[in-house]
């Protein structure tokens, strides 16, 4: 069956971290019966698509992105008999289910990995990569996403095993075609169940360059960034096809690649429809704008000149030629409203209308939990509160070339991956509801007497409703979908404004992005903004030539 069906172009996905979405036990964890006692809320809220990060049998070094078991549902999660009611709960409400797919790298204590560790000539040992320590060093010097080196020292047979991530996570080498054509099996297992999809954790990573070249250091770097030899490495394309002829081509599913390091060029031959690879990608460019040199820690402040720039790139690059996602967040990320909107007085204001500068534009959107409520980042006092293993590393190794706490908690608090992961604000009760228990896994944000679902249902103005309707005219105007995309105002530093053309249909929509009211001076937009047709706003009364703090306009020529 060739996948033309490309039912996920109308789609809206909502993704779940199960471990902070809703405990249904009172053990402190989110679970699957909790995700089955919110499907009305998100059919209320009208998306279409369910997005599960990993629920697989883990021991949770990096959350389920360890993978022990790709074929049991984790203990904390519950059973695969709660699964299996999940997906037919989903399905009876007419949505649908994409899994996370793990496949760069396992958990250590996953099977293959122990056999593969145990000798030389154990039939898994070619499942990994391991090589001879050069100069009694590392085989390489590339450095770990997760701080420290990419390698990691096992003595029973006085050789290093390769692990871009935590050193729990052993990377798969793809080059063995039996590990491929296991990976295939499980895919089907799955599918066979009739989940809906995959969203493929870095999968541009999965081939590496054989000979794992070492990368060069820069001035002070201990490891270096070995991305180029690994990110979108020489026979990507080809494994992807094969999976992609082998599993994906025989059900009418979907897939989103996430590819770090991808370009929009990168993005075209992974989505084109006639290569048959991926759906779409999630691209990181957006998301890097607010970094300096040295990495996401390095923190700098959005220029909103390189976001449209950005965003247009990836709006003209691939129309008509492969498929956008479009997200501000996930739980890597920290939350949009705190990071390029205002989280104090202009919350609401400015959620809505991040909302709608991502909505209007073409692909699929991703909304990740909380967003639909304006959740915000958190400053927890104390790293003690943090259980992100990224930032718990990351303080180890800046602690040790001489940064400041301050400075490290700075770092935190406005790029750590627990700002998406604190528990689901649901009600004013303790811990936002999220779970009776005494002690939720990680504490609660502190404003969720502000900031939850109840709250939010009981206000016909919430960021919640903005969302609803968002994801309803998405279902009513073909021309969100299929409009190209033309920035206005380019070197504009406040407003983001930008027009969707489709027929004779024209689409507008101009977004502030300060805290100030901007006066439109350019006088053709004047004009549209004075004879266009409201279609949607944030605030009362819109359609003025000057916007108010963090205001968006979307008018619609006819
Ligand atoms: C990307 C995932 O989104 C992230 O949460 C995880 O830590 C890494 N891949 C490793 O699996």
């Amino acid at each position: 069956m060739k996948n033309n069906d490309q039912w996920w172009k109308k789609s809206v996905v909502y993704q779940i971290y199960p471990r902070s979405f809703k405990d249904s036990n009172g053990d402190g964890i989110g679970d699957i019966q909790g995700i089955i006692e919110k499907l009305d809320y998100l059919k209320l809220l009208g998306v279409d698509v369910i997005w599960l990060s990993p629920v697989y049998d883990s021991p949770n070094d990096d959350n389920g992105y360890d993978i022990r078991n790709y074929q049991e549902i984790m203990n904390e999660f519950g059973t695969m008999a709660d699964f299996d009611q999940m997906l037919a709960e989903l399905h009876k409400r007419d949505m649908k289910l994409v899994m996370d797919l793990v496949v760069n790298h396992t958990s250590d204590e996953h099977e293959w990995f122990v056999q593969s560790k145990k000798s030389t000539d154990n039939p898994y040992r070619d499942y990994y990569f391991w090589r001879k320590g050069k100069d009694g060093k590392e085989p390489n010097n590339w450095g770990s996403v997760f701080s420290g080196p990419a390698w990691t020292y096992d003595e029973t047979t006085n050789e290093y095993y390769l692990h871009l991530f935590s050193k729990k996570q052993p990377d798969l080498n793809w080059e063995n075609p039996t590990l491929r054509e296991e990976i295939y099996r499980m895919m089907k297992y799955w599918l066979d169940k009739g989940i809906d999809g995959f969203r493929m954790d870095v999968i541009n990573m999965i081939s590496k360059q054989e000979d794992l070249p070492d990368a060069e250091l820069s001035d002070g770097q201990v490891y270096s960034d070995g991305g180029r030899y690994y990110m979108n490495g020489p026979r990507i394309h080809e494994f992807l096809q094969e999976m992609n002829q082998e599993v994906l081509s025989k059900y009418p599913i979907m897939s989103v690649g996430e590819m770090p390091g991808a370009t929009t060029e990168d993005a075209v031959l992974y989505t084109d429809p006639d290569r048959n690879e991926v759906n779409m990608i999630f691209t990181f460019e957006h998301m890097d704008l607010d970094s300096a040199p040295g990495g996401k820690w390095n923190l700098k402040p959005l220029d909103l000149v390189d976001l449209k720039e950005n965003l247009t790139k990836w709006q003209t690059g691939l129309h008509n030629k492969g498929w956008n996602s479009l997200y501000w967040n996930n739980h890597d990320q920290p939350r949009i409203v705190s990071r390029f909107g205002n989280d104090q007085e202009y919350r609401v204001e400015s959620a809505k209308m991040l909302a709608t500068c991502l909505h209007f534009m073409q692909g699929t959107p991703y909304i990740y939990q909380g967003e639909e409520i304006g959740m915000t980042n958190v400053k927890f006092d104390s790293l003690g509160d943090y259980r992100d293993i990224e930032t718990i590393n990351m303080n180890i190794e800046r602690k040790a070339l001489g940064y400041t706490h301050e400075e490290i908690m700075a770092s935190i608090y406005v790029k750590g991956r627990d700002n998406a992961r604190t528990p689901m604000q649901w009600d004013h009760s303790e811990h936002g509801g999220f779970t009776t228990g005494e002690t939720p896994w990680i504490k609660v944000n502190p404003r969720f007497k502000e900031i939850n679902v109840k709250t939010a249902l009981e206000d016909p103005q919430s960021i919640f409703y903005f969302y609803q309707k968002l994801i309803a005219l998405r279902k009513e105007m073909d021309i969100i979908i299929e409009g190209d995309f033309q920035l206005l105002l380019k070197g504009h530093p406040k407003l983001f404004a930008y027009e969707r053309r489709w027929k004779d249909e024209t689409l507008l929509v101009v977004c502030n992005f300060s805290g100030d009211e901007v006066a439109v001076e350019d006088e053709e937009l004047r004009t549209k903004l004075a004879e266009y047709n409201a279609v949607l706003s944030n605030y009362e009364g819109g359609g003025q030539s000057i916007l108010r703090p963090y205001e968006s306009m979307v008018l619609k020529n006819r």
